[in-house]
């Protein structure tokens, strides 16, 4: 079945779960001294919503809810309201197929630099359509530059997905800028640790290879689903640091993340990988990522 276009029903201003309340976009204010606004203390999830259910939400909740106590952001006890209100927002919308974004802050509070903060946390969802350009890009995959800053491993918020997230953002606005698609961050070692805004996965001499925890990376939910499919389908594995160099031998790429789910990468540096278009190991990878996601959510998804 193909992706639910964004169907017409849709409220012509979005809207916004906020604290406990559905409101339009227009009239959703969050307070001038919100923490997460003045020092970016906050986190989010994106999430992807397959026919009005999102795939491995307890897995997006679980890792916001730990790394929430770890900022200091006391959330426990949300974890029925934010399955509710992701659920309440999408309905809001009329969207069933949506990107799903759930930013939790620590809430307003002094507006001095203080950790923790007191207040009550700022609980924010929106619900957008799915591009259909992924499904397009998807058959012809991506390329990526190496982003020229090196990224500490061992950098306190590196592991989160943290509202911090400008440093991302540049390093996909340098890649845009260079024509390509998605950066690579390489790390204080120059082991590559993951795209901008993905996890990455190359082929070598066979084996499947991605960067290891250590590296410094957001530990993706897609890359998890898709290394213990690599295991179910006895790939050989192996996580590691792995060097731009390395890359050169690699037969096939692709990045992850919830919403790419499973994308071939077919350049870096303007330099093609393998044969320069998606590869088998990638196609069978991300067929059998699609085939999760039907058996999880009970419904028929398009295939790859
Ligand atoms: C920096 C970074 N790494 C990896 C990912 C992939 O994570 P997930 O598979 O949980 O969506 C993302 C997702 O946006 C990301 O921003």
């Amino acid at each position: 079945m193909p992706n639910q276009p964004s169907g017409a029903d849709q409220p012509s201003i979005p809207i916004l779960y906020l604290n406990g309340q559905l409101v339009p976009a227009d009239r959703a204010y969050v307070p001038a001294l919100d923490h997460g606004l003045l020092f970016g203390h906050g986190l989010f999830e994106t999430m992807r919503a397959y026919q009005g259910k999102v795939f491995r939400l307890d897995d997006h909740l679980a890792r916001l809810l730990h790394a929430a106590e770890e900022l200091g952001i006391f959330l426990s006890g949300e974890w029925d309201t934010l399955e509710r209100a992701i659920h309440a927002t999408l309905e809001a919308n009329h969207l069933r197929d949506a990107r799903v974004r759930l930013t939790v802050t620590a809430g307003p509070g002094s507006g001095l630099p203080i950790f923790p903060n007191t207040g009550q946390p700022t609980i924010l969802i929106s619900v957008t359509p799915v591009s259909q350009e992924i499904a397009a890009r998807t058959a012809a995959g991506y390329t990526a530059v190496i982003a020229p800053r090196l990224r500490s491993s061992q950098a306190a918020l590196v592991h989160l997905k943290s509202t911090s997230y400008l440093e991302n953002l540049l390093a996909r606005a340098e890649a845009v800028r260079r024509g390509a698609d998605e950066a690579l961050l390489l790390n204080d070692h120059r082991c590559i640790a993951e795209g901008a805004m993905s996890n990455v996965f190359f082929v070598i001499a066979g084996k499947l290879r991605t960067p290891s925890r250590d590296c410094g990376l957001l530990r993706g939910i897609t890359r998890q689903v898709v290394m213990d499919l690599a295991q179910a389908l006895s790939m050989d594995m192996e996580a590691g640091c792995l060097m731009v160099e390395d890359t050169m031998q690699a037969s096939e790429a692709f990045l992850t993340s919830s919403v790419l789910e499973v994308m071939p990468l077919i350049a870096i540096e303007g330099r093609s990988i393998g044969a320069g278009r998606p590869g088998e190991i990638t196609r069978l990878l991300a067929k059998a990522y699609t085939q999760v996601v039907t058996r999880e959510l009970g419904q028929t998804i398009r295939t790859v």
